[in-house]
């Protein structure tokens, strides 16, 4: 990547000895932000929207109407598990094949370890910016702080930052400058190398308005660290400001005219976000990457692969599990009306989903299509489809071996159940991964016990 950078700095340099009269001319820029680890959607129910699989085909559309810059404020990657890393190099491959020209660094991404971070994007095809991302010891950034893209006549500089306010607990030997002494650390070489300079920013809406103020020097800032996609562009001080998010559901597109002359400007922005809708089909080719995901996922030992080590809370000295899992089986004799209800449920076959997706290894998708993922006594990939498979009654109830040994032992009862509610069922039904839950639609389907009315 450095090297890439040395490169557009030399075309500019003898670009510089004879300068060229550059007309007016346009500018696309097609911008994402939080794609969450959203290689696809996952299919907990139909008429999902977003994933890369129909950000591609979206993209492809978009073709016809000429070339565009593609970039990532930043938040591709899904979570700082070691999984979450292998997925990222998919991730990777999925922005180069769209013609990314760079991906910022997120709260996410920044709070994986400094050598868990050279790893990941060592040899990335896309570069991956931060200006403000250093190493906590040295003081040295880690990665390139800007890229600059050749457009047409036009040198764009585009500058990556993210707030330190945005990740509060940046990861092992990182640390993250504030905004302006990351800008300032750059600008001067950045605005002598560049016509146009673009910030890729992830922080929230003040940050943006106050980079927009401090530095004439920006004209588009793209976010951010948001709740929801901007509906409208923002013009503050120099700067036209936009932004996206929304676990890879969203793709925003901004449109400006670089202005003739010495110092160009953006005039006539215009901007717009997308919702990738479930109409949009998904591409082939990122289908078949998704596959290759987990195929290698299934084949690679993972952390949760062994829970209690790696600082789980079961593994506390001292300290005995209360209860573990035992499996909906163990309940069956002497509650066979709750298990009748329970074995037609969707919730008895959540499993059985994902293996005819071939997801059934990945921990993605396990955690809530399983007893007790991650837990020390819950379900382990080396269990196959043989134990704590599906959503079981342990999964709502929790672990009940003190339960199933009082009374089939006859010692007195002294395990007491939590008392259940929405609140049981929204760990699971949540956001993307299911339909608005609504407790009285929902609980009749599975209702078991005696719950009242
Ligand atoms: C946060 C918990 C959660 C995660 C993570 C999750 N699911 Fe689900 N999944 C659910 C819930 C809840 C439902 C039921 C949704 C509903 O009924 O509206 C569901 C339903 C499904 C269904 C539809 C089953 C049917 O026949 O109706 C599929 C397919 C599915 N999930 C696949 C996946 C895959 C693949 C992944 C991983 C990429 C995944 N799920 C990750 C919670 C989850
Ligand atoms: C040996 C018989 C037996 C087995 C096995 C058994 N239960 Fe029970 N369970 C009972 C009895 C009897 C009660 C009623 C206890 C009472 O009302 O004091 C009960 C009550 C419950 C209750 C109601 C809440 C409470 O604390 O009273 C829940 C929930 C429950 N069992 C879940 C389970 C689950 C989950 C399993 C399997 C992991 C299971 N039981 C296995 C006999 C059993
Ligand atoms: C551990 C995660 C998890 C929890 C907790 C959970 N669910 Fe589910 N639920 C799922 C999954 C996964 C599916 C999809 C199963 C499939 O078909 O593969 C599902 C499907 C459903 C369905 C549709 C299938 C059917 O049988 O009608 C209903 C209704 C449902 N859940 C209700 C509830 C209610 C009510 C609660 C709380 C009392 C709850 N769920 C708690 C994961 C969960
Ligand atoms: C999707 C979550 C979920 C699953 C799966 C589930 N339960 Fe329940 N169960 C509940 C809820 C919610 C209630 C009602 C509220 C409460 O009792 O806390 C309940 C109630 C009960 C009761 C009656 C409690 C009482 O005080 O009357 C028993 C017994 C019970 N469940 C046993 C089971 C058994 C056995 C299984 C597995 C075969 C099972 N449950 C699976 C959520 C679940």
């Amino acid at each position: 990547m450095r090297r890439l950078l040395f490169l557009a700095a030399l075309v500019f340099a003898s670009c510089e000895k004879k300068p060229v009269e550059v007309g007016e001319q346009s500018l696309t820029v097609h911008f994402t932000c939080d794609t969450f680890g959203r290689l696809e959607p996952c299919g907990c129910f139909t008429g999902q929207h977003g994933g890369m699989t129909r950000l591609r085909t979206w993209l492809q559309g978009q073709d016809r109407d000429g070339p565009s810059l593609r970039l990532d404020v930043g938040g591709a990657l899904a979570g700082s598990h070691d999984y979450d890393r292998i997925q990222y190099a998919y991730l990777l491959r999925a922005y180069s094949a769209m013609g990314y020209r760079a991906l910022n660094i997120g709260g996410r991404e920044a709070e994986v370890t400094a050598d868990q971070l050279k790893a990941m994007t060592a040899g990335s095809p896309v570069p991956i910016i931060s200006a403000s991302l250093i190493d906590a010891s040295t003081r040295e950034p880690l990665l390139d702080p800007y890229v600059i893209v050749e457009d047409g006549g036009r040198k764009i500089g585009i500058l990556g930052l993210i707030d330190p306010a945005s990740c509060p607990d940046p990861g092992k030997g990182l640390a993250i400058l504030d905004m302006p002494a990351a800008v300032d650390r750059v600008l001067p070489d950045l605005k002598e190398k560049s016509d146009v300079i673009i910030v890729l920013a992830f922080t929230g809406n003040p940050g943006m308005e106050q980079l927009a103020r401090s530095y004439f020097e920006f004209d588009m800032i793209l976010g951010g660290d948001v709740r929801q996609p901007a509906q409208y562009l923002e013009t503050v001080n120099e700067s036209v400001i936009a932004y996206t998010t929304n676990e890879g559901r969203t793709v925003a597109t901004m449109k400006a005219t670089i202005s003739a002359g010495e110092r160009p400007r953006l005039v006539d922005p215009s901007y717009k976000v997308e919702l990738l809708h479930e109409k949009i089909p998904q591409d082939p080719e990122f289908r078949q990457m998704v596959k290759e995901y987990r195929e290698e996922i299934r084949e690679t030992e993972l952390d949760v692969d062994r829970p209690g080590e790696n600082g789980s809370s079961d593994a506390i000295p001292g300290v005995t599990a209360a209860a573990t899992y035992v499996g909906s089986e163990s309940c069956q004799a002497c509650h066979q009306d709750e298990h009748a209800v329970w074995a037609k449920s969707g919730h008895a076959h959540a499993f059985e989903t994902l293996v005819k997706l071939g997801a059934e290894s990945d921990p993605h998708c396990i955690k809530c299509h399983t007893v007790g993922f991650g837990e020390e006594s819950g379900y382990r990939r080396e269990y196959g489809a043989n134990k704590l498979t599906g959503v079981g009654c342990e999964s709502c109830h929790g672990p009940a071996s003190e339960h199933v040994s009082e009374m089939t032992s006859g010692r007195p009862k002294r395990f007491k159940f939590r008392p259940l509610g929405a609140a049981d069922c929204t760990g699971c039904h949540y956001g993307e991964f299911s339909r608005p839950f609504d407790w009285e639609k929902f609980w009749p389907h599975v209702r078991h016990g005696d719950d009242g009315p």
